[in-house]
C-alpha cells in the first residue's frame, strides 16, 4: 500500500519538517489523512504528532508560510490549527496515558511517539507517517495497521476495554468506520464494545449525534444502524428505534419486523440521496407504529394512524438528539406523515382531486417524498415489488400531468385575504378565512380551474350566500 498525496501537500509537508528539525522536535503525519491516503480516499484535513511542544510548532509553520496564516491555538486541548488553500492541520503533542482525544482535561502528559500510538482508537488510525531527516516518508505501523486495511478490519491497537473506557466515543467511531467502510469489527473488540455499552452515557449528545449522523449517511447505513442495535448501544441512544423490532404473532399472524423494514428502506434511499435530513425521513417513517400496533380479529395486524403519531414523534426525538429544531425538523416531521399518502393512490381509482391535494400539501417536497415512498416498497415478493413499482410509475406520471395543467404544488391563492377584505369592506376573521378556503377547496376539488377569474366569481358568489356584497 502507498501514500498517495498532491505536489500541495507534500511541499507542505517538506515545510512542516523543516520547522520541526529547526525546533529540534521529531515530527509525525498520523491518524485519519494516513488512513484515508493509504485506502485511496480524500481527507480535508491531516493531524501533525510531534513529540514536543505541537503549538509552537504550529506556530513555525506558520511562520513559514506566506501570507502568514493565523495560528487558532486550543490551550486546553494542548493543540493549534492552522488552515491552509481550503486544507486544516492540527498540530499536537504526543501523549501517553488517557489519550482523550479533544478532551476538555488538561491533565494530558507529554509522551513519546510509541505511547502516542497506542492510546489511539483503532489500528488504522494509529498509524504515522515520520517526517524526519533521517527517515523521511517511513510508515510507522506498530500494530499492523495496514494488515488490519488489507483484511478491512476495525480492531484496538489495545485491550478493548482500555481503549474504549478511555474514550466510550469510540464505541460509536468502531460502528461507524465499519459502516462508512464496509469493515468489519475484530471479534475481541466487538466483544469489548459489547460489554463497555453502557459507558456510551458518559458522553455529550452532540458528539454521539455526529457519529450517528455519520452512519446515517455512510453507503450502507443498515451495516452500521444494525451494529447499533446488536451491541445494545442503540437501546441507550435512540429506544424508539429499538421498539420497532421484532415481529409478533398472533393466531399464526405475524407483522413484519419494522426495525429491519426502517433499515432496509435507509438502504434503500441511499443511493438516491446524500441529503442527511431525506435519510433522517426514512429513517423515522414507521416510528409511529410500535405506539399503534393492534391486532383486530380477522384481520390481522394494523398501525391506524402511525404516520400522525410518528409526526408527533419527530420533535421530541429531534430534541432529544440535539438536532436542528427548525426548517430540518418541520421537513423530516411532513414527510413522516405525508408518507402512506403516494402509495394509497396506486390503491384506488386516482382521482385529479387526489393527485391535487398531495401537490398542495407535499408543495416542493413532492419529489423527496416520492423518493421516500419508492425506498419503502420493500415486500419479498418480487412479483408484488414490481406491480407497486409499476403502479407507483403511473402515480408519478399523473402528478407530473395534473401539475403542468393545475400549478398546484406551491400553490398561492389567486385571490387573497387582502383582495377580499377590500371588495366586501371587511377587516381580519372568520368570513375572510371562510371564502379562502372555499376557493381553495374548489380549485383542488376541480370544482373550478386554478386562476383568478375562476377564484373571484366563486368569491362573489360564496360572499352573496353569505349576504356579502362588494362595497363599490
Ligand atoms: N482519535 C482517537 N480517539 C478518538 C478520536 C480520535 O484515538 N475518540 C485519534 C485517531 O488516531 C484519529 C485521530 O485521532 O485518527 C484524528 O481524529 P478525527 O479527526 O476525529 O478522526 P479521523 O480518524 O481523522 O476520521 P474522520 O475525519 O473520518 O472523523
Amino acid at each position: 500500500m502507498e501514500i498517495q498525496c498532491s505536489e500541495k501537500e507534500l511541499f507542505l509537508f517538506r515545510k512542516i519538517a523543516h520547522a520541526a528539525a529547526e525546533l529540534n522536535v521529531p515530527a509525525y503525519l498520523v491518524g485519519g489523512f494516513v488512513r484515508d491516503r493509504l485506502l485511496g480516499r480524500a481527507s480535508k484535513d491531516a493531524d501533525i504528532v510531534c513529540v514536543g511542544d505541537g503549538i509552537a510548532l504550529a506556530q513555525a509553520v506558520a511562520d513559514r508560510c506566506r501570507p502568514v496564516p493565523p495560528v487558532a491555538v486550543f490551550k486546553n486541548f494542548g493543540t493549534a490549527s492552522i488552515r491552509l488553500d481550503g486544507f486544516d492541520i492540527e498540530f499536537v503533542g504526543a501523549r501517553k496515558e488517557s489519550y482523550r482525544y479533544h478532551s476538555r482535561n488538561p491533565d494530558v502528559q507529554p509522551g513519546t511517539m510509541e505511547e502516542d500510538q497506542l492510546r489511539r482508537d483503532f489500528t488504522i488510525n494509529a498509524m504515522a507517517v515520520s517526517l524526519n531527516a533521517g527517515d523521511y516518508g517511513r510508515l510507522v505501523d506498530p500494530f499492523d495497521g495496514v494488515g488490519d486495511l488489507e483484511r478491512r478490519l476495525i480492531r484496538t491497537p489495545m485491550a478493548p476495554d482500555q481503549t474504549f473506557s478511555d474514550d466510550p466515543l469510540r464505541m460509536m467511531r468502531a460502528i461507524r468506520f465499519a459502516s462508512q467502510l464496509g469493515f468489519s469489527i475484530d471479534t475481541k473488540t466487538w466483544e469489548g464494545l459489547c460489554l463497555q455499552a453502557e459507558r456510551i452515557r458518559i458522553i455529550s449528545q452532540e458528539r454521539i449525534t455526529e457519529e450517528f449522523n455519520k452512519i446515517l449517511l455512510s453507503e450502507k447505513p443498515s451495516v452500521g444502524l444494525d451494529l447499533l442495535y446488536r451491541s445494545g448501544l442503540l437501546s441507550i441512544i435512540f429506544p424508539q428505534l429499538v421498539d420497532l423490532a421484532g415481529a409478533q404473532y398472533v393466531d399464526g399472524m405475524g407483522h413484519k419486523d419494522n426495525f429491519y423494514h426502517t433499515l432496509q428502506v435507509v438502504d434503500n434511499i441511499a443511493p438516491h440521496t446524500g441529503d442527511l435530513w431525506l435519510r433522517w425521513a426514512a429513517l423515522l417513517h414507521d416510528i409511529g407504529k410500535p405506539a399503534t400496533k393492534r391486532f383486530e380479529q380477522g384481520h390481522g395486524w394494523t398501525f391506524h394512524g402511525h404516520e400522525v403519531v410518528g409526526g408527533r414523534m419527530v420533535p421530541k426525538i429531534f430534541g432529544k438528539m440535539k438536532l436542528p429544531l427548525n426548517e430540518r425538523m418541520k421537513y423530516v416531521k411532513k414527510l413522516v406523515e405525508l408518507h402512506l399518502r403516494p402509495i394509497s393512490l396506486t390503491k384506488e381509482e386516482i382521482t385529479d382531486s387526489a393527485i391535487r391535494r398531495l401537490l398542495f400539501d407535499a408543495g416542493d417536497d413532492i419529489d423527496d417524498l416520492m423518493t421516500l415512498c419508492d425506498a419503502d416498497i420493500t415486500s419479498k415478493n418480487r412479483q408484488k415489488v414490481k406491480r407497486f413499482k409499476e403502479n407507483f410509475e403511473l402515480v408519478r406520471q399523473r402528478l407530473h400531468a395534473v401539475e403542468e395543467k393545475d400549478r398546484i404544488r406551491n400553490w398561492q391563492p389567486p385571490v387573497t385575504g387582502e383582495m377580499i377584505m377590500q371588495v366586501f369592506g371587511l377587516r381580519p376573521g372568520r368570513i375572510v378565512g371562510d371564502i379562502k378556503n372555499a376557493i381553495r377547496e374548489a380549485i383542488l376539488d376541480g370544482e373550478i380551474e386554478n386562476n383568478f377569474d375562476a377564484a373571484y366569481d366563486l368569491m362573489i358568489r360564496k360572499a352573496a350566500d353569505m349576504n356579502l356584497h362588494p362595497v363599490q
